[in-house]
């Protein structure tokens, strides 16, 4: 069975949304479920009308679901420090402040606030795993790795040539009296256990974990809306994932405009039937353009949607939720 599915998508598509109906959906099926969330605008805690923090909380009146959110903000600046405290212990005092300055510096950039994210992801998988702290069924995250974050699932394979490169040069330059007392075997364990390896090696095995479970036991879904911009986000991301060697499972085209009556002939009736039929055009383009199925096509509700409305929209998500690969009963597949 997947145990973990990521709803990606641009802002306000409705991932969290989705991720959220989603685990519902999970959870009612008998699922013990974990919906993690990173976005601090909307999240989760408006979803379930509920504060939700770092660490999984059950979901009030909801069970076998539970919630947490991560705050990326939060998540940069203990990535940073954790970076400076490393460093400190490895240069001398007189660069140390250069090399904050440098560390803060590159922490202002975007890929920054993608790679501590990423990080906090591979931590919740790593506990959620068989194997991990926690023993959930599925986990459901309301945003999935794109661009600079899927190039570091690369990183095993270009880091595990130079640790071997530094680690041959390394156990060369152990005293070579040194060497012939305690043998080649003895000087190369020597190395790794040198606090840089070993923490090239721990990121090494980090990620291969992390491209390992993205690959095996994982699935992606991409949420958008029936517009242009939509349309070029979700097929950027198409291509990223599969770069990666990982396939996007399905779309959920949310926001659809819901038409007027025959018999409403005013401006606002007027309006509605146009808007209606470009957005026809747009979800014919997405049929035409992706060869991923389009999982659910939700029309845009007149408020939030949270309540029992979440409920309506989850019994719409065509997304399997057993081991069986079978939607549960009450959802019907979209209408071509
Ligand atoms: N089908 C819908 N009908 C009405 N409002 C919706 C619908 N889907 C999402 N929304 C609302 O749109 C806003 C953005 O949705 P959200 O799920 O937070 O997007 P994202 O997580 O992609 O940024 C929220 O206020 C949410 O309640
Ligand atoms: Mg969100």
């Amino acid at each position: 069975m997947t145990r973990f599915v990521f709803f990606g998508g641009k802002g306000g598509v409705g991932k969290t949304t989705m991720s959220s109906a989603y685990g519902l959906k999970c959870a009612d099926a008998g699922l013990d479920t974990l919906v993690v969330s990173t976005d601090p605008a909307h999240s989760t805690s408006d979803v379930f009308d509920q504060q939700f923090g770092d660490d999984p909380r059950a979901v009030e009146g909801r069970d076998g679901l539970w919630a947490m959110e991560i705050d990326p903000d939060e998540e940069v600046e203990a990535h940073m420090q954790e970076i400076k405290r490393r460093m400190n212990e490895q240069v001398s005092a007189a660069i140390v402040n250069e090399i904050d300055r440098q560390i803060e510096l590159a922490h202002r950039t975007p890929g920054a606030y993608e790679a501590a994210l990423f990080d906090r992801f591979i931590e919740v998988m790593r506990s959620a795993a068989p194997d991990g702290a926690d023993d959930y069924d599925r986990v459901v995250f309301d945003t999935s790795p794109t661009g600079g974050t899927l190039r570091l699932l690369s990183l095993p394979e270009f880091l595990g040539a130079w640790i071997d490169r530094l680690v041959e040069k390394r156990k060369r330059s152990i005293d070579l009296f040194e060497k012939a007392a305690i043998g080649d075997r003895e000087a190369r364990r020597k190395v790794e256990t040198d606090p840089l390896i070993a923490h090239l090696i721990e990121r090494k095995e980090k990620f291969e974990f992390a491209g390992r479970v993205l690959r095996e036991d994982a699935a992606f879904y991409l949420v958008l809306n029936p517009d242009e911009l939509s349309i070029r986000e979700t097929s950027r991301t198409i291509e990223e994932l599969s770069g990666q060697g990982l396939t996007v499972d399905g779309l959920v085209v949310n926001k659809v405009t819901p038409g007027p009556d025959d018999d409403e002939q005013g401006r606002g009736g007027q309006y509605l039937r146009e808007r209606v039929a470009t957005e026809r055009e747009r979800i014919d383009q997405i049929r035409a353009e992706f060869d991923q199925p389009l999982v659910a096509r939700i029309e845009s509700r007149v408020s939030e949607v949270k309540g029992d409305l979440l409920a309506d929209v989850a019994a719409e998500l065509d997304i399997p939720v057993r081991a069986d690969g079978r939607p549960a009963s009450g959802t019907e597949s979209v209408e071509p």
